[in-house]
């Protein structure tokens, strides 16, 4: 599976992406991402990639031209040509599923920033828009990397433990259940007793009761 994130702020990315779950799925090449500047698709001296909107009004647009370079290069036959908004179909457990099932899945992700994109590139160059909740942030790079990593971890090997997906909040329709590890007591706070009982049958069923569902 491979990512091709285009943004302004390449750095934000590429340092998320060495650590953790994310950094072993690209060590152990079950994906690819790479992160591309979008100013090297840009032709003018001062490498601009915004401009004031026609019509006028407050804010910066992103323009055309260097996101419709960086497409025709990047794009292949199969690629889903992905763009950050807070308008967007809002991302869920669902969805990243979906495409964490097309294991051939090329995703480029334009980063907006600014007040938006001109409406050219969401009408002519985009397949899907997508928001990371009902809130207005001020880029991209963050919504890109909740995509990149949502659906990366689902993918077989990436996760060492396979069990943890299984069981794992969203995937089931339920939310875990509250998990305690050593010591049995802090600061007066204590773990349960049936999780210290070593009876497995109650010890899940305790946990059931205490799943909620969504
Ligand atoms: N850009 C700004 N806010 C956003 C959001 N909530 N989701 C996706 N992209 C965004």
């Amino acid at each position: 599976m491979k990512f091709d994130i285009i943004t302004i702020f390449p750095k934000v990315i590429t340092e998320y992406l060495t650590v953790g779950v994310l950094s072993n799925a690209i060590k152990k090449g079950i994906v690819e991402v790479n992160v591309h500047d979008l100013r090297k698709w840009t032709k003018d001296n001062h490498r601009s990639v915004d401009d004031t909107p026609y019509g006028g009004g407050p804010g910066m647009i992103m323009k055309i031209e260097p996101v419709y370079d960086a497409i025709k290069e990047l794009k292949k036959q199969n690629t889903v040509v992905a763009l950050t908004t807070p308008k967007g179909e809002e991302l869920n457990q669902k969805k990243l599923m979906e495409y964490s099932e097309n294991t051939d899945l090329h995703m480029i992700i334009l980063c907006g920033r600014y007040e938006g994109f001109d409406q050219r590139i969401h009408d002519n160059l985009v397949d899907y828009e997508f928001s990371i909740g009902e809130y207005v942030l001020s880029g991209g790079e963050l919504p890109a990397l909740v995509l990149v990593d949502g659906i990366s971890r689902l993918l077989p090997g990436v996760l060492g433990n396979e069990e943890s997906l299984v069981s794992e909040s969203f995937n089931d329709g339920t939310l875990e259940y509250p998990q305690y590890t050593k010591p049995e007591e802090f600061n007066g706070w204590k773990v349960p007793d049936v999780l210290l009982s070593g009876n497995h049958k109650e010890i899940a069923s305790y946990r059931q009761s205490l799943k909620k569902s969504v």
